[in-house]
Formats: C-alpha cells, sequence, structure tokens
C-alpha cells in the first residue's frame, strides 16, 4: 500500500533517522545492493528538491551508482530492521548479497528501476542530477585525518551525489 507524501514533509524525520542510518539502495542490470548511510539530506538545489548523498568511491555502491545513475533512499521507523543496518553498514556486495542475507524485499521502483526495501518506511526515487568528487586540497585538515587518513583502511575520497527526488511516498507491505 502506498501513501503519497510531501516531498520536504518528513525532512525532519530523514536527518533523525541519518544518525543510525538510511538505506541507500543500488542497481545495475540484475544486480541490487543497499548500504548504509549516514551522511546527506535533503535540500532544494537549482530550485529543485535533492536527496544529497556521500559515497566513498570505495564502496561497491559507488560502481553501482556511477553505472545507472540512480538511487533509492530507504527510512526505516522501528526496531525490525536494526539487524539488517548493521549488516547493511559493514558488509559489502562483494562479501555477500545482502537482500538474501538479511531478508530485505526489494520493491520495484515507481518511476525508476532501481527498488525500494519493503520493510522500511519512508522512500525517495532519485536520479543523480550532479556529482562531484570531493577536492582533498579543499577539505580540512582535522577532517582530513579524521576521515581520509592514509593509515586508515577507511580513507577512501567521497563523492557527493545530488539524486533529484522525482517520487516519495510511505509504502507498507501487505499483511
Ligand atoms: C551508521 C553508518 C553510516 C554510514 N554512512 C556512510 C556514508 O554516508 N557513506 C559511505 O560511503 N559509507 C557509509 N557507511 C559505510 C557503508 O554502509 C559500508 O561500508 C557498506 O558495507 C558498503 O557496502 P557496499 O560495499 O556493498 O556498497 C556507513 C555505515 C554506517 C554503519
Amino acid at each position: 500500500m502506498y501513501k503519497e507524501i510531501g516531498v520536504f514533509e518528513y525532512g525532519n524525520v530523514v536527518l533523525e533517522k541519518l544518525i543510525p542510518g538510511l538505506f541507500l539502495t543500488t542497481k545495475k542490470g540484475d544486480i541490487i545492493n543497499t548500504m548504509i548511510i549516514g551522511w546527506g539530506g535533503i535540500n532544494i538545489v537549482w530550485g529543485r528538491p535533492v536527496f544529497m548523498v556521500l559515497v566513498r568511491d570505495s564502496r561497491a555502491t559507488y560502481d553501482l551508482i556511477e553505472s545507472s545513475g540512480e538511487f533509492t533512499v530507504s527510512v526505516p521507523m522501528g526496531d525490525n530492521l536494526q539487524g539488517a543496518i548493521k549488516i547493511c553498514g559493514t558488509k559489502s556486495l562483494r562479501e555477500i548479497n545482502k537482500f538474501d542475507y538479511c531478508n530485505l524485499t526489494p520493491v520495484i521502483g515507481r518511476t525508476i528501476d532501481t527498488p525500494i526495501i519493503g520493510e522500511a518506511k519512508i522512500h525517495y526515487e532519485c536520479k543523480v542530477i550532479y556529482k562531484q568528487t570531493l577536492d582533498q586540497d579543499k577539505v580540512p585538515g582535522a577532517v582530513k585525518t579524521k576521515y581520509y587518513n592514509e593509515a586508515s583502511s577507511n580513507n577512501a575520497n567521497h563523492t557527493v551525489y545530488f539524486g533529484e527526488i522525482l517520487d516519495q511516498y510511505i509504502f507498507e507491505k501487505d499483511k
């Protein structure tokens, strides 16, 4: 069952839920994948509603989003997805199929080819209209030390994607 929502109606919820994490889902051909994001949010750019996400270029997600130019964001609301958030925020598509492993249901997108996570509640379907890999020369020193430290295994650069929000809704699986 779908319930229509306004594009900015749950903006505050999106921000709050970024802390435990949102699902960023991507698809390339028959391959679907989801990972957890904690950075980003809903903005207005060039007069359009935009979901901004930052993806390190070491992620499997990076390859998929680069190929498809689209993504969905699914916001979990209850406690039912805590286990899946843990797995999807630490395991890569290169190790496991996270949809199978976490029993997540890919529900076909209404507007784009990429599915949403059936068990989450609020969903945004987005098409990339701009992307920019961070210029590390312009990143503040303290941030560089913390997030892009060569001594760390988690130091790949981020690309910022502006995904124009083409559709947004609440979805509930039929019982
Ligand atoms: C709470 C949380 C927030 C995260 N935020 C991001 C993020 O904004 N960008 C990013 O590239 N990775 C982020 N990650 C890490 C990815 O979710 C993780 O590396 C994932 O395994 C990548 O999966 P993939 O290789 O299948 O794309 C976050 C992880 C957690 C637990």
